[in-house]
């Protein structure tokens, strides 16, 4: 795999049950959805049925990316084949642009802990990652996207920054990035980093597609917790991304409290405001970043 291109598809939002409804009024300004690919697997339950034939309509109108929660790449367990078997088959009926999921693990012995862990940024989580990652390509037959996880904790151990990390393990294993923006900032106040050194030690032409979402402050931590719009400093870090990188595929996670889908539309909106004002005006007619 030597060519990397990750088309930019424009602005997209994640696509929800309580939305589908509304998916067929769209504004034209959202481009293409991404769907959580454990949702139409046939597993937990989920699989056919309605949600399958609203993703088979959606696609006939719009690009469809796969983002997953389960492939555990960072576990020290086997990889799961009958997961990665219904993945692959998924991806044959939808012919997604891509397929992610992140750079963590989710449990180990067979028990799976239904979050998204950190690792160790350690030369040996590094190769152990590189086989996996390039296992599942090999057998995916494409490049996958990592995403980078929010965290609470870090690693005594750790011998390179997230950043590096980051760039090692995509270079390593010839693999794309997903950039969580809303992760590299809430990751910043809680490990106290600057968010501007994150995006500009990243290889460029690995950053296949930006999340955004909102945040929430419990204590001395910010949460994840994907339940209400994006903060000043997000949108400022997507700003930075957009001069950095250029326009890349971006979209909106919203998971709790989901709003209507108008305001999801406007949040995803002012993405697209943001992005063309870095990558289509005139310099001079840029906003000014810090
Ligand atoms: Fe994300």
């Amino acid at each position: 795999m030597k060519d990397i291109y990750f088309p930019n598809l424009g602005v997209g939002l994640g696509l929800r049950t309580q939305h589908y409804s509304s998916v067929a009024q769209s504004s034209p300004f959202i481009k293409w959805f991404e769907v959580l690919s454990e949702n139409y697997m046939g597993i937990n339950g989920s699989g056919g049925g309605r949600p399958l034939k609203v993703l088979e309509s959606v696609r006939k109108n719009y690009e469809v990316v796969l983002h997953g929660v389960s492939l555990s790449i960072g576990s020290t367990d086997e990889l799961n084949f009958d997961y990665l078997n219904k993945l692959k088959k998924l991806s044959q009926d939808i012919q997604p642009r891509w397929i992610s999921d992140h750079l963590c693990w989710t449990g180990v012995n067979s028990e799976n802990l239904h979050d998204l862990l950190p690792l160790p940024a350690t030369q040996e989580t590094l190769e152990h990652l590189t086989t996996r990652i390039q296992r599942v390509q090999d057998f995916l037959g494409r490049r996958i996207l990592l995403e980078n996880v929010s965290s609470y904790i870090t690693f005594k151990h750790s011998e390179m920054t997230e950043w590096e990390f980051l760039g090692e393990v995509s270079e390593g294993a010839d693999c794309g990035l997903l950039l969580d923006v809303n992760n590299i900032y809430v990751n910043s106040v809680n490990h106290e980093f600057d968010p501007h050194t994150y995006l500009k030690s990243l290889p460029k032409n690995r950053i296949g597609q930006i999340h955004l979402a909102g945040h929430s402050r419990q204590g001395e931590l910010l949460v994840d917790t994907h339940d209400g719009p994006v903060c000043d400093e997000v949108w400022d870090l997507l700003r930075l991304s957009a001069k950095l990188f250029g326009p890349v595929s971006t979209m909106v996670e919203w998971d709790a409290k989901i709003p209507d889908y108008r305001q999801l539309e406007a949040e995803a909106l002012k993405a697209v405001q943001i992005i063309k004002e870095e990558t289509e005006l005139p310099r001079e007619a840029r906003a000014q970043f810090a």
